[in-house]
């Protein structure tokens, strides 16, 4: 089969080399082979390709983290390859217990694009910080794809969202997913802005998957009793924040590291891709397909998702 592979580590434009004649997976217990659909590229498939990822496959690995993809009876599942046996390949190895229905209301695209986004945006927002409505949530990467699917899922529970966004692409792309407010971090201070939006009160909720400047602003404009939940490190830079600092001003962090639901809590994880299927049949929830890519394009798409050049999900199609 055609897969794409990594046997060095560095740039995924620059080790993501496509191979035509790869060993097609052979299942072992408790997995499924899946005829691969569609593939979204997120942020983790260029940390692995850098081995800066916390899952550190041996190489050569195929990346590729989750996918829409067909079953041998013709059924359309959504969800995670095997660690190592990634998605941007003809076909991919599924744990059964970690499959899922993919979305009638969308097209495979979209279903590959609704599980890690909206999973984790759902888990970070409803059982971590246990949003509410009529809160003010604030996003960073608001155009991205989890981020994305934040904005979408915080509007969804009533919540009204500011954005943070770089550039006016991406502010205009904020709007039109639905935020209240957005800033653009290139030219707005967004502390400024959420002071303002909010009377001065701050936001009840972050949800912050870039770190740095990010999270530490987010200190500066929190409300009380706010929560602020750590989603991801895309600036580079994982902040060690001074305690007191949340002592002081009463606010809590939040680690989310949703993967681990899938072991924890599996009913959790299955509860809310019914919920999110649900919203995606009402049109409520909608993944941002920004980019649609032929599977030779995969190399690309990965570097660009890396550099931050992208919003919604980019996805490979096969
Ligand atoms: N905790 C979990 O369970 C979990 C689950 C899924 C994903 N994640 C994490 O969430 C993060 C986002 O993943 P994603 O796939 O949705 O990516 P993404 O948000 O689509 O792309 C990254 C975005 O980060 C922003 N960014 C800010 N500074 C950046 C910099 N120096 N370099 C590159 N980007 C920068 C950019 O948006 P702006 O320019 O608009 O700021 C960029 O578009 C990743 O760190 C990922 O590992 C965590």
């Amino acid at each position: 089969m055609r897969a794409w592979q990594v046997g060095e580590l560095g740039l995924p434009r620059e080790v993501m080399r496509l191979v035509e004649d790869a060993r097609v997976p052979v299942a072992g217990e408790g997995q499924l082979l899946v005829k691969v659909r569609a593939v979204a590229v997120n942020f983790p498939d260029a940390l692995m390709c850098l081995g800066m990822y916390q899952v550190k496959p041996p190489l050569p690995f195929t990346p590729g983290v989750e996918l829409c993809g067909e079953l041998p009876s013709g059924e359309r599942v959504i969800g995670n390859p095997v660690a190592g046996g990634g998605a941007f390949a003809e076909y991919a190895l599924l744990d059964a217990r970690a499959l899922f229905p993919a979305p009638p209301a969308l097209d495979d695209a979209e279903a590959a694009a609704l599980h890690i986004g909206y999973q984790t945006a759902w888990f970070a927002l409803h059982r971590r910080a246990a949003l509410r409505a009529g809160e003010t949530l604030l996003v960073h990467a608001a155009a991205g794809g989890v981020g994305s699917a934040a904005v979408q899922l915080g509007k969804a529970a009533g919540a009204t969202v500011i954005g943070v966004v770089g550039g006016p692409h991406k502010a205009e792309v904020a709007r039109q997913l639905g935020c209240d407010v957005v800033v653009d971090r290139k030219s707005e201070d967004f502390v400024a802005a959420v002071k303002e939006a909010t009377g001065g009160r701050g936001a009840d909720v972050v949800f912050d998957p870039v770190g740095g400047d990010a999270y530490t602003g987010s200190t500066k404009c929190i409300a009380f009793e706010g929560r602020i939940v750590v989603v991801g490190f895309t600036s580079g830079t994982i902040p060690a924040p001074p305690l007191g600092h949340a002592l002081v001003k009463n606010y809590s962090v939040l680690g989310l590291h949703w993967g681990l639901y899938n072991t924890k809590d599996p009913a959790a994880v299955r509860a809310a891709h019914d919920e999110l299927t649900k919203l995606a049949e009402q049109g409520v929830v909608r993944p941002l397909v920004s980019e649609r890519l032929a599977f030779e394009q995969a190399a690309d798409g990965v570097q660009r998702v890396l550099e931050g050049q992208t919003t919604g999900r980019v996805v490979i199609e096969l």
